[in-house]
């Protein structure tokens, strides 16, 4: 896991590949001593232009990308290495965009679970990260032993993981082993503050899905996996990560299966061992074996349910009645999941675009901003959908009430800007999407607001600046381009709008 992440040029793997949905042709390669992304396409609206890949994340097993930085603000790399297939394509989700996705902020979460010692981003801002984005390497020995001065002032006394209660050693590998369907941070808690030895669902509640589960078994994490293992329904906490994983080393190919066989036999005794297959000595090949679209960074490779006879189970069961989709805690001895917990979490999966979300966020919007009048997420949140039905005036009081909570809240400032905008309060719209702009210059949407206002307003000097501000960071915008054409070419454009 120390090779989880570093400095670009300590890993790269130079190629060049074009994308046949976006026509731009990639490079990535190193010149002078740094690494370079290059992009650029000659058919249609053409685009040149590089970025120096500072990072990379992902050992390279499966994948790995880079990360670059822009005036300040770091980005992952709209391409990704595909290990199995041994071939340099977009990142996922990117695959058939028609534009470049240059501007994917490098998150916080990322950052949390690739590397080590990283420091949280400028306040109001996602990646503004201050330099050196991190100071160790991959996962260092205080992601799991706790923090070192611990270690350096108490000698040989460091936090040993084995020791701690089962939920507390489970943690430690939970934190960047569990996403769940989606990861709520606990208020005023972050989980990259979590240390070794605490209690982890003070920072985070995971809650999953049930019919996700229940429709793709296999693409889920090793955690909610072996969770569903005979072996470990029966043997509790005895089963666990570290006992088949040292975190410290992964064995090599060739003690691989003496390693793994050692590991089951443990529980299941020799004399099982001895009569049970004898021939195929690989217990794993046939109970956990590798799944085939493994090429997924964040599911399991390999099937930690640990069937009987996993080829029996390849088509999920079929439903008989369509089941209502639940969100549950992960694990579910953590108890249910709060009410802040659901209406956030039903705004997580309607945002990633599962509608049936929708509905269940709506109705608990209402009752949940009453519940939590200090949460600028659910303010906001409820805004917008105030602002969806049209009741106008709640919605702006609602966002009000959210950026005094959270003076810096990008998403609440942007949407009242509109509001403002439309009730003709011109100035206050401004000075909203300016503050948003200067936090998240990579949102082209919050720049392309001020260009318009400002030309509606005849100030053509401010929109050429918010559009060469858009394109800085997202070169391959048309909208933009165009627009900042016809500002430098006509004698009074703005006039004319
Ligand atoms: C919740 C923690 C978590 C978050 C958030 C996360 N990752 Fe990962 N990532 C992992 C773990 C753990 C693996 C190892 C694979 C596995 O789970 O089987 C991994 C694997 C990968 C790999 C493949 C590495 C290999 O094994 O070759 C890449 C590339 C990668 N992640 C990139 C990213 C990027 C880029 C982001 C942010 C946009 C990100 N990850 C966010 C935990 C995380
Ligand atoms: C990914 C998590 C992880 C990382 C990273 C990690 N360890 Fe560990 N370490 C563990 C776990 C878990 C155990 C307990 C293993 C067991 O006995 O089951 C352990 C045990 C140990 C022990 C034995 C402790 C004792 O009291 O017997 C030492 C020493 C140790 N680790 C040193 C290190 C050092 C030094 C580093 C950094 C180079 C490091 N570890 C990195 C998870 C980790
Ligand atoms: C700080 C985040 C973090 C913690 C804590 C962590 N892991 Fe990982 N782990 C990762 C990432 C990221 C990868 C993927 C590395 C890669 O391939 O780029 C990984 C990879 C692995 C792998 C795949 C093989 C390998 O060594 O690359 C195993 C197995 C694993 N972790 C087990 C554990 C266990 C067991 C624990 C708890 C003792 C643990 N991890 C704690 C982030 C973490
Ligand atoms: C911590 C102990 C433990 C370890 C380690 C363990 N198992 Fe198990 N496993 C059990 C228990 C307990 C059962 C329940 C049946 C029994 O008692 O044999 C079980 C059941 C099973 C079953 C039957 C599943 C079913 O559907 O009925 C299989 C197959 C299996 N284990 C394979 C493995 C393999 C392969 C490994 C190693 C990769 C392994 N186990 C490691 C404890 C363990
Ligand atoms: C019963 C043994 C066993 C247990 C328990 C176990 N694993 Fe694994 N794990 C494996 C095997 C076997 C592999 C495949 C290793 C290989 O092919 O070299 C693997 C692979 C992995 C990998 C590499 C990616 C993949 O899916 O192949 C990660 C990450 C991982 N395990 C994490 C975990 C975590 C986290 C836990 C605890 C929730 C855990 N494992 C518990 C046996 C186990
Ligand atoms: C060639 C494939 C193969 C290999 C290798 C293999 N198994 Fe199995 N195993 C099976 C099949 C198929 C079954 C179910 C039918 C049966 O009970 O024989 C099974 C059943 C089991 C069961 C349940 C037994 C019961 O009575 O219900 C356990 C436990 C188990 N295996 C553990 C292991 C362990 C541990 C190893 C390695 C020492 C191993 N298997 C190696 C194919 C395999």
């Amino acid at each position: 896991m120390a090779g989880a992440s570093g400095a670009a040029l300590q890993a790269l793997i130079p190629g060049d590949f074009t994308h046949s949905a976006s026509l731009v042709h990639y490079r990535i390669y190193q010149d002078n001593g740094k690494v370079w992304l290059s992009f650029d396409r000659e058919a249609g609206e053409s685009l040149e232009g590089k970025r120096e890949l500072l990072y990379f994340v992902g050992s390279g097993q499966r994948g790995r990308t880079y990360l670059f930085s822009e005036d300040g603000y770091t980005f992952e790399a709209p391409v990704n290495w595909y290990a199995q297939n041994k071939l340099w394509d977009m990142t996922p989700a990117y695959g058939s965009a028609k534009r470049m996705p240059l501007n994917l902020p490098a998150s916080v979460s990322c950052l949390d679970c690739h590397t080590s010692g990283f420091h949280p981003p400028a306040p109001g801002t996602e990646n503004k990260y201050p330099a050196p984005l991190f100071s160790q390497q991959g996962i260092s020995c205080e992601r799991c032993h706790g923090p070192s001065e611990a270690h350096t002032t108490s000698k040989g006394n460091i936090l040993n993981p084995a020791k701690l209660a089962p939920a507390q050693r489970d943690a430690i590998c939970m934190q960047c082993h569990l996403e769940g369907s989606v990861a709520i941070e606990q208020p005023g808690k972050h989980i990259y503050d979590f240390k070794p030895g605490e209690d982890l669902s003070a920072y985070v509640h995971y809650l999953v899905l049930s019919t996700e589960r229940q429709a793709n078994p296999r693409a889920v994490s090793q955690f909610e996996a072996l969770a569903q293992s005979v072996c470990e329904l029966k043997s509790g906490d005895a089963l666990h990560c570290t006992t088949c994983h040292d975190p410290h080393r992964s064995p090599e190919s060739s003690e691989r299966e003496d390693y793994y066989r050692a590991k089951c036999l443990a529980c299941h005794g020799e004399r099982f061992g001895k009569k049970h297959n004898s021939k195929h000595p690989d217990c794993t090949s046939c109970h956990m074996p590798k799944l085939v679209s493994s090429d997924v960074a964040h599911t399991q490779a390999t099937d930690h349910r640990i069937l009987k006879q996993p080829s029996l189970n390849i088509s999920p069961a079929p439903f008989t009645v369509v089941p209502k989709p639940r969100l549950e805690r992960f694990p579910l001895r953590a108890g249910p999941p709060t009410d802040r917990d659901l209406v956030l979490g039903w705004l997580a999966l309607a945002e990633a675009g599962k509608d049936f979300a929708t509905a269940e966020e709506e109705k608990l919007l209402p009752q949940a901003a009453k519940e939590y009048p200090l949460d600028a997420t659910i303010l906001s949140a409820y805004a917008y959908r105030e602002l969806l039905h049209k009741r106008t005036q709640h919605a702006k009081e609602l966002y009000d009430a959210a950026l005094r909570v959270e003076p810096l809240n990008i998403d609440a400032a942007v949407n009242l800007g509109v509001l403002e905008a439309q009730s003709g309060s011109i100035e206050r719209a401004l000075a909203l999407w300016k503050g948003a702009f200067q936090r998240a210059p990579w949102r082209s949407s919050i720049g392309m607001n001020i260009a318009e206002l400002s030309c509606n307003l005849g100030n053509a000097e401010e929109a050429k600046l918010a559009l060469r501000r858009v394109l800085q960071f997202n070169p391959d915008f048309p909208e933009a381009t165009l627009f900042l054409h016809q500002l430098e070419n006509q004698a009074t454009p703005c006039a004319l709008r």
